[in-house]
């Protein structure tokens, strides 16, 4: 059985990222109720307890704590933020309200040389606080092992307990040393060997979607996204055929998509799988629409529609299976004014369930894309899978500038194919955010042979980006592209022209839709 630290939770918006850099760690942890019972933390033969942040305060009436009887399993104990004035409360010390809020970049002077907690590290460091309350007096057996401007104990040590505090987030990548002080608790303190592995990781979650599934069924809509198809292999491995995705074509999609998605889930994979051909019904109910709001919802809703028949089709289905991702977490919070959140509830089928009456079943709700693609590579998907760009819900319907019509989306899929081959032959297409073509219905001028052609424009989008919420367009070498235009203009009929798309987001936005 491999080592396992015990993270609790207390509400901080960190919580995953320290589970995160924990695994980074080689390191296996779960993330648990504030309140799990000291027993059976006990029982589980944790080498260690993480006290997370939150947003409480210790001083507060009915303010959450952990059960006392954590300080007396005998393992090492990590205070994080809140979790350190919970050790300062609980252990016997004084929490008081401080007047200098401590909120952002801070300096921290270590001043003590021979913590375990410090090795290899010089002081000062800089730390990201997050934080209101600070520790007055220490509990007994504690010492201050660094101290930032206003406060004398923003990390502290009782070696002989192995306890650690420290106000500052160390998961976080405004602590540049964080990852060394976490490494130090690890392997120094909770003498971790660091020897957990990726496939740790999928015995473990084809464990549990096995506990939480039983012998119910699981229904999955596949895009073919590096989400859905991870999430796919993964559920598969664990239950087999009582998981059927559904894949629906919508006409909107890029050239050969459904032949590859089948080929590789339903052939190779061998997962049951239904594919739905709804190109007439999306199109019918698109035409004379030029609206692209009105497109994504008629898109979306249709897309509704249709899934929701054919689960009805399949028979009994317990479970909605998604690959929603921890950042997918964050972002469908709504924050008022981040159009991350917008972006995201496009693409969301989160109305699903409920319409359905079904259980959700979310195996990578708490990783990262990093994560998921590693855990993608251990179940044998492909690197032209897992490194996929992103592709948009409502697909080539905003890629076809106003009215779609199945001749533009014809059209527009040679062009696309074009310039994806050559991004993949070029070598190009993995250090991309996104590359693709877009149909402009705008008629120009052309002289082809010795005749006068009067036909559409395209044009193409190759970003750069790190999280899609900026993003700025890629500079390509001139005979790459001069290859690409030159191919799509004598190759796709009904193309004369290809321009290229040289704006930055913002102000422009990635899709032109
Ligand atoms: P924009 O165009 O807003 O796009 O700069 C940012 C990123 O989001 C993708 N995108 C979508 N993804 N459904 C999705 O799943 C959508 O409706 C949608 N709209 C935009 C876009 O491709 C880019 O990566």
């Amino acid at each position: 059985m491999n080592q396992k630290i015990a993270v609790l939770d207390f509400g901080s918006q960190y919580t995953q990222v320290i589970a995160r850099r924990i695994r980074e760690c080689s390191v296996y942890s779960e993330i648990m109720p504030f309140n799990t019972k000291a027993s059976v933390l006990k029982k589980q033969g944790v080498c260690g307890v993480i006290l997370s942040g939150g947003p409480a305060s210790v001083l507060s009436k009915g303010s959450p704590r952990p059960d006392p009887k954590v300080f007396e399993l005998g393992v090492p104990v990590l205070g994080i933020c809140y979790g350190l004035q919970l050790m300062g409360k609980m252990l016997g010390g004084t929490v008081v309200s401080s007047k200098q809020r401590e909120y952002g970049l801070g300096k921290l002077s270590f001043t003590s040389s021979d913590s375990d907690l410090l090795k290899g590290i010089d002081s000062p460091i800089q730390v990201w606080n997050s934080h209101g309350d600070r520790i007055a007096k220490l509990p007994e057996g504690f010492k201050a092992i660094g101290t930032t401007e206003n406060s004398e104990y923003a990390l502290i040590e009782n070696k002989k307990r192995k306890f650690y505090g420290m106000q500052f987030h160390p998961e976080v990548a405004h602590t540049p040393r964080g990852m060394e002080i976490i490494k130090n608790f690890l392997y120094n303190i909770c003498g971790c060997t660091g020897d957990w592995t990726m496939s740790d990781y999928v015995e473990k979650a084809v464990e549990d979607i096995r506990k939480t599934v039983g012998k119910e069924k699981v229904i999955l809509g596949l895009s073919g996204g590096v989400d859905s198809s991870v999430a796919a292999a993964l559920i598969h491995k664990a239950i087999g055929d009582q998981l059927t995705c559904v894949f629906v074509d919508n006409g909107l999609l890029r050239k050969d998509e459904r032949r590859k998605v089948e080929e590789l889930f339903k052939n190779n994979f061998k997962i049951k799988m239904k594919t739905v051909r709804a190109e007439k019904l999306f199109l019918g109910r698109l035409k004379g629409v030029k609206d692209p709001e009105r497109k994504r919802k008629i898109i979306g809703k249709t897309f509704i529609e249709v899934f929701d028949k054919a689960v009805k089709s399949i028979g009994k289905v317990d479970f909605l299976a998604q690959g929603t991702l921890y950042p997918d977490v964050i972002e469908s919070v709504p924050i008022a004014g981040n159009p991350a959140s917008l972006i995201k509830s496009h693409h969301n089928v989160g109305g699903l369930p409920k319409r359905m009456k079904l259980k959700l079943l979310e195996p990578l709700r708490e990783l990262f894309k990093d994560e998921v693609r590693a855990l993608g590579k251990e179940l044998g998907l492909s690197k032209e899978v897992l490194w996929r760009h992103p592709f948009p819900g409502p697909g080539l319907g905003v890629r076809v500038v106003g009215e779609v019509k199945k001749s533009y989306c014809d059209v527009l899929r040679e062009a696309d194919a074009i310039l994806m081959e050559e991004m993949y032959a070029s070598g190009l297409y993995y250090s991309l955010w996104q590359a693709f073509a877009v149909f402009v219905p705008v008629k120009t001028v052309g002289v082809m042979g010795d005749e006068r052609t009067y036909d559409n424009v395209i044009a193409l989008r190759i970003v750069e980006s790190q999280d899609a919420m900026t993003a700025d367009w890629a500079h390509i070498p001139h005979d790459i592209l001069g290859k690409i235009s030159n191919r799509i203009i004598n190759e796709v009929k009904g193309v004369n022209r290809v321009v290229l798309d040289i704006s930055s987001k913002p102000p422009a936005t990635i899709e032109w839709e």
